[in-house]
């Protein structure tokens, strides 16, 4: 575990995390579109790298009942609203959560489980300062015909330019810096892991999302 990222997410999100998903549904666009694509198979495995407060994957787990959900967050405190939400849902038995660092981590240690049919980073890398290596032990545990699936920040390219220095300000405010580079990083790690890839961005590039998929025949 790193003690130092364990730490800075505590800080960010002791208080927050008990208004986090009311107000972060205004601002992290994408999120249900990239829960509607995943479509896992019937009974498959599905990973949550930094999974906050399991919004994603009681969602998803809703809409996928025949699939197993699993998530990893460094914060503890995000962990604490997590369980409490899952324990209410009627999917409790289905989402398994632990504590771990996205950079570091081995599923197979914490959950039993070699390798996934999908994994999914929604809004984190924004906030790893090491995302690409994020990226890189996510493809290491996914099975050959999986997918992960990101949604971010994208670029704001397109927004006019005291608009793109005002939103990039304000996230940094809350430790998020959008990856310009994102979708370079995601051809790269594709090409190098030998799978499909795709990348897109919203209309302003508010939000970018990715895919990386199956492995080449
Ligand atoms: C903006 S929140 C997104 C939460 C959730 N994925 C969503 O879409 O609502 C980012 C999450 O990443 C977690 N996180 C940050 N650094 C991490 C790391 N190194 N390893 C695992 N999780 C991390 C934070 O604790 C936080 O819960």
């Amino acid at each position: 575990m790193t003690g130092t990222a364990a730490s800075a997410m505590d800080g960010m999100y002791r208080h927050q995390r008990y208004i986090y998903d009311v107000t972060r549904r205004y601002y992290l666009l994408g999120r249900d579109q990239l829960i509607d694509d995943l479509d896992p198979p019937v009974a498959g495995t599905v990973l949550e790298i930094g999974c906050g407060t399991a919004r994603n994957l009681l969602r998803a787990a809703h809409l996928y009942p025949a699939a197993q959900f699993y998530g990893i967050d460094v914060s503890a405190e995000m962990l604490k609203t997590a369980r409490a939400a899952i324990g209410r849902s009627p999917a409790r038995d289905d989402i398994v959560i632990a504590q771990a660092d996205a950079t570091a981590f081995s599923a197979a240690e914490l959950f039993g489980v070699n390798k996934f049919d999908r994994i999914f980073i929604s809004y984190a890398l924004s906030m790893i300062p090491p995302w690409e290596a994020v990226i890189d032990r996510a493809l290491l545990q996914l099975g050959p015909r999986g997918e992960l699936h990101i949604v971010d920040f994208g670029t704001m390219v397109r927004m006019p330019g005291p608009a793109r220095s005002a939103m990039r300000a304000w996230l940094a405010r809350f430790s998020v810096t959008p990856r310009l580079e994102l979708e370079n990083v995601i051809r790269e790690m594709a090409e190098r892991h030998g799978r499909t890839h795709a990348f897109s961005q919203s209309r302003f590039g508010y939000s970018a999302s990715a895919r990386i998929g199956p492995k080449l025949a």
